[in-house]
């Protein structure tokens, strides 16, 4: 089963911690507002950075879907 990670645009305030915790799936644009990188997909090795960055963030903005 695979993991991807999205960023909920409208949901997103540019707290970062995402960024900060999984620097290697999340991209900030120049206003600070992340999105995932490329479609999402989580590498195995990153799972447990990726659910860090969905609990740390403020306003529960990053989604997990598995697929
Ligand atoms: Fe946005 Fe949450 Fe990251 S508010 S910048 S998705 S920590």
């Amino acid at each position: 089963m695979s993991m991807k990670v999205h960023v909920n645009p409208e949901l997103c305030q540019g707290h970062n911690r995402c960024i900060v915790l999984a620097p290697s799936l999340f991209t900030a644009d120049e206003e600070g507002f992340s999105t995932e990188n490329g479609d999402g997909t989580v590498p195995d090795d990153q799972r447990g950075k990726a659910e860090l960055a969905v609990d740390n963030c403020p306003e529960q903005a990053i989604s997990l879907i598995h697929d």
